[in-house]
């Protein structure tokens, strides 16, 4: 069976919540898809407003992070089940902004992987090489590191349920896209590793993103690949060029 193609935004740390409001309003018609999952990946605080804001379209909400412990002593810190609670459908694990920024190492995303499938979310798990392990020729040793530790203990089930979404460091937020060649190539050895640690059905059934400088004119071509099921999209979702990276056929 064919997988079903999904579109992500990752807002960072863009938009207040008025201003989430108002993009989700002149968003609403743009991103109307019947062949894409769509999702608004938005900053905690607007969370409630923008659940609020596409009830009743074909948007879903998801976070941009959370914590693997379900309640207790961790200031500023936010649980899956508040996520669910909120109405949250899928939660970013392990961006590379949180891996480097923030510190957050495999062990830990292990964890949060774990606990945000057990609460019912779907994680969009990022894994994706520096511009210096791409030129050392380590890429892909580097990324099956990166998804083997993070799916410990993860079952296949869990995993076909899932969005891992390959983003090159170095094509974050910098307009140098991967090659649409790179990009089938990662994502094509992401498919193999879970065939690997799993099975077959496992493999063909997880769904693949590709994320880096996606934008309206490239993401016709990248879609387009075998192994790609639609991008994490960073810059490009804050304006009306979502729907056309969402509508790119
Ligand atoms: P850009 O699309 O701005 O390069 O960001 C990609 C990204 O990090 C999405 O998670």
């Amino acid at each position: 069976m064919a997988r079903r193609k999904i579109v992500a935004g990752n807002w960072k740390m863009n938009m207040t919540p008025s201003q989430a409001v108002e993009l989700c309003a002149t968003l609403k018609d743009l991103v109307v898809s019947d062949e894409v999952d769509v999702v608004y990946c938005v900053p905690a605080i607007d969370i409630i407003p923008v659940v609020e804001a596409v009830k009743g379209t074909n948007v879903a909400v998801g976070a941009e992070n959370m914590y693997f412990e379900a309640k207790g002593a961790y200031t500023g810190e936010i649980s899956a089940e508040m996520l669910v609670d909120a109405g949250v459908k899928y939660v970013i694990i392990g961006h590379s902004e949180r891996r480097d920024y923030f510190k957050e190492c495999d062990c830990l995303l292990n964890k949060k992987v774990k606990k945000a499938l057990e609460a019912g979310l779907v994680p969009i798990l990022c894994c994706g090489e520096s511009l210096e392990q791409r030129e050392m020729g380590v890429t892909m040793d580097w990324i099956r590191l990166q998804i083997k530790s993070d799916l410990v203990g993860v079952t296949a089930d869990q995993v076909k349920g899932m969005v891992i979404a390959y983003e090159p460091i170095w094509a974050i937020g910098t307009g140098k896209t991967a090659t649409t060649e790179q990009a089938e190539e990662v994502c094509k050895g992401i498919r193999e590793c879970i065939a690997e640690m799993y099975d077959t059905d496992t493999a063909e059934a997880v769904r693949i993103q590709y994320g880096g400088s996606v934008s309206a004119s490239n993401a016709a071509e990248l879609f387009a690949q075998p192994n790609i099921d639609g991008g994490l999209v960073g810059g490009a979702s804050l304006k009306a060029d979502f729907g056309k990276i969402v509508n790119y056929k």
